[in-house]
């Protein structure tokens, strides 16, 4: 029969000795680290359905980005209702803080789940992947802008991760804003014919998004085109400068005033972190500021900034793992005594729950359950037949250390001992 595979830029990551990349074990690590430092940051979690509707994606992330324009996983229903698989988390966040009515107050939010894009697949860019996200809503601009770059340098810091850059730029305010892109489209259009279709297409739909063009040719005509930094208000440079200042003993903080974010909806600080470990997806976090999205969505004016992690890009740029547990490796050698043998490994989980017990279920040789002990690493095997369970005992073999010696303990010894291991 034909078998089934997963679907093109989607994987499985599954938590197996045998995956020499450790990816998925670094996945889930860091899942672990970023849920302790939202909680350092006194954020709450927030949880959104996968599912919405698509128009609720085209007014948020925008008409003119790549995500909604090309990248929508978008689905009829059986009611003919268009839906879509969330490319991203703030727009869902946003519609249910509207919902609940509670849009007049201030929120920090995380949240973490799988985000789906319909882009060609490569390296650090799949169909389906993770973001963890954070939204801190109901700031006006100032100390939350500190909170967010705190929160990546801690997060830089408990990773360790490799070279990382932290990239800050502000898109000012509204009129600045539109007297640059009017400036801006004015000095490109003599030279339309040489910009490539996807530029020109921002040209007239999102000028500022022309930018961030990889078009070579393109990069070398920005560089006489007008400066961002020559319309922005002072304050908002003073910002980016504070920032730099606040934060460059922590992390390399390097002002960037071509970066513009690929989602319609930012409004003043903007910021992305890489590093050149990563190639050409280089992002693994980026984020900023939006305060008209909950009005644009029918909500009051709620200023808010965010940012989204990507973690399996941030799993490529880690190498340390969680410490393992001690490993114990439960092995019982009749199958007449399985049930009551089974309660004794119940019992030592009860007692000390940061051991790792894996009982082996399957019946086999004591040679072959040995065997799979060694290939997992355990640190013992506890060892009990007949005879054992007659005498109230468990044989404890020493699997790391070849120089020590197996031994026979009582029950209360074993609890004992297994009370001790951490
Ligand atoms: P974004 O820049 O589109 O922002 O995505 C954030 C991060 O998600 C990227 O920096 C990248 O690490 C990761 N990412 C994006 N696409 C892919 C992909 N196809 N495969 C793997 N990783 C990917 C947002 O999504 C905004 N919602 C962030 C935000 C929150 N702004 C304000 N609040």
């Amino acid at each position: 029969m034909d078998k089934i595979h997963s679907l093109t830029g989607m994987i499985d990551l599954v938590s197996q000795k045998t995956d020499k990349s450790e990816t998925a074990n670094k996945i889930f690590f860091i899942e672990k680290i970023l849920r302790s430092i939202f909680k350092n940051y006194s954020l709450s979690e927030i949880r959104t359905p996968a599912l919405e509707d698509e128009s609720l994606f085209k007014r948020s992330v925008g008409d003119s980005s790549d995500i909604v324009n090309k990248e929508l996983y978008s689905f009829l229903d059986k009611n003919d209702k268009r839906i879509v698989l969330r490319p991203e988390g703030t727009a869902g966040v946003i519609r249910s803080i509207i919902e609940k009515k509670i849009d007049g107050d201030t929120h920090k939010l995380w949240y973490l789940g799988p985000m789906w894009r319909y882009e060609r697949p490569q390296k650090g860019r799949f169909r389906q992947f993770y973001q963890a996200g954070v939204e801190i809503l109901g700031y006006e601009e100032g100390l939350a802008e500190l909170e967010m770059i705190s929160l990546i340098c801690s997060l830089n810091k408990a990773l360790d991760i490799k070279n990382p850059v932290i990239k800050i730029n502000h898109l000012g305010n509204k009129d600045c804003k539109k007297n640059f892109c009017n400036d801006l489209v004015d000095y490109l259009r003599p030279m339309s014919a040489d910009l490539e279709k996807k530029d020109l297409e921002r040209l007239t739909k999102n000028p500022l998004r022309i930018l961030d063009s990889k078009n070579p040719e393109t990069q070398n005509i920005l560089n006489n085109a007008p400066l961002m930094i020559d319309y922005l208000p002072q304050e908002s440079k003073d910002l980016l400068e504070l920032i730099k200042d606040m934060f460059s003993d922590d992390c390399n903080i390097k002002i960037d005033y071509k970066l513009v974010r690929g989602l319609d909806y930012y409004t003043g600080f903007v910021f992305e972190a890489i590093s050149d470990e990563l190639g050409a997806q280089d992002a693994y976090l980026g984020g900023g500021r939006y305060d008209e999205l909950c009005s644009q969505l029918g909500g009051k004016n709620l200023p808010a900034i965010g940012m989204a992690i990507g973690i399996e890009r941030l799993a490529c740029l880690v190498n340390t793992l969680e410490n393992t547990k001690t490993l114990l490796s439960f092995i019982i050698l009749s199958s007449k005594i399985e049930q009551k043998a089974y309660k004794i490994a119940h019992n030592l989980r009860l007692l000390n729950n940061k051991i790792n017990l894996d009982t082996q279920l399957s019946r086999g040789s004591l040679k072959s359950k040995l065997r799979r002990a060694n290939k997992d690493n355990a640190s013992y095997a506890l060892i009990i037949g007949e005879e054992e369970l007659k005498s109230n005992t468990v044989v404890v073999k020493p699997l790391l250390d070849k120089n020590s010696q197996q031994s026979s303990m009582s029950l209360s010894e074993l609890y004992d001992f297994v009370r001790s291991l951490t």
